[in-house]
């Protein structure tokens, strides 16, 4: 291998940058050429393509977002794509990339990579932290501690009005950011993906913290619960059966992929794209570097998209005993 290209694909997350960092400079360091890949798989398709140097990485490890952008490309799902990103990779002699992304990107470059037999890594990228073969995602670790703070400046205002507050943190299909915020941040109840936990249980839950005294109380609910309502539908569901209540909805939103990478995710970025780069040069293909057990392990590819990232609800039951 002499070429290596490396591209962001899918949701953007903190630590991308560093990732790509780690990559370029692992080349360089391999005497590899290493080449960026503009907007994932539809830059690939497009030829959108930078040699990369040492320098050209420089100031970016502490920079949230990705510098060689993300796209998701629905062209690429065509075998006409995925062809015509193929002849541009072989004019440009680049003969391995690594895409740094989530399940769906992963997915694409399987496909790929049995298509036109090219060698391709995966470094898991995403705040939702719902990639199996890996304990922690680029960017999990500072999605939390983002949101976390926000947390924490919305129970100051909750407390002065004695007001209840339901707050939305991203997690379309996985729980992982919204439980560990809401044992982080000591909420009254955590609605997730993973459980349906039933309205019963909630409203239990803010009549028992009630009883105990609280004043004020904090729910965070994830995009995807499984209760099925959205937070303003459970603010009128929450006001309309316990009328003690005044009650407010907080929509946490993008913010939560923005953001300089914490040091953990610094360090996963830097771990993970040196793992990635001589692990292509040692002949594997159609992996995931990820970390388990805090050692750099590699996972196939097919087996991260298909394995069920596994949700701690340990955490739900030390919710229940702090809140008491
Ligand atoms: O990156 C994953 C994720 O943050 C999900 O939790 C969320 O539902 C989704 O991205 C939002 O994606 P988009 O930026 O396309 O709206």
């Amino acid at each position: 291998i002499k070429k290596i290209g490396v591209m962001t694909s899918g949701g953007d997350s903190p630590g991308m940058n560093a990732a790509v960092r780690a990559v370029v400079r692992a080349c360089v360091y391999h005497n590899v050429e290493c080449y960026g890949i503009y907007r994932g798989f539809q830059g690939m398709i497009e030829g959108e393509f930078e040699l990369m140097s040492a320098r050209s990485v420089k100031g970016i490890i502490n920079k949230g977002g990705t510098i060689l952008k993300s796209a998701r490309s629905k062209e690429f799902m065509t075998y006409e794509g995925r062809k015509k990103a193929y002849e541009e990779l072989k004019k440009n002699d680049i003969d391995a990339i690594v895409v740094i992304g989530g399940d769906g990107s992963f997915t694409g470059a399987m496909i790929f990579s049995d298509e036109f037999n090219f060698p391709v890594m995966g470094i898991p990228g995403t705040i939702d932290n719902d990639i199996f073969g890996t304990s922690h995602t680029l960017g999990y670790d500072t999605a939390c501690n983002t949101v976390v703070e926000v947390i924490d400046k919305i129970r100051d205002t909750a407390s002065s009005h004695d007001r209840l507050f339901f707050i939305e943190v991203m997690g379309r299909d996985a729980g992982h950011i919204a439980l560990n915020v809401g044992v982080g941040a000591g909420a009254e109840e955590i609605l997730i993906p993973e459980e349906d936990l039933g309205l019963d249980r909630l409203l239990e839950s803010l009549r028992r913290s009630k009883r105990s005294g609280k004043t004020s109380s904090i729910v965070i609910v994830a995009e995807g619960d499984k209760i099925g309502k959205n937070v303003f539908e459970l603010k009128d569901y929450v006001e309309e059966n316990l009328g003690e209540y005044e009650v407010r909805v907080s929509v946490l939103g993008h913010m939560q992929r923005g953001g300089s990478p914490s040091c953990f995710d610094r360090v996963l970025a830097s771990r993970m794209g040196v793992k990635a780069v001589e692990s292509l040069l040692e002949g594997k293909n159609k992996f995931m570097v990820g970390l388990l057990s805090d050692q750099m392990a590699l996972t196939p590819l097919e087996k991260a998209i298909k394995g069920q990232s596994k949700i701690d609800l340990e955490l739900l039951r030390v919710s229940d005993i702090l809140t008491v």
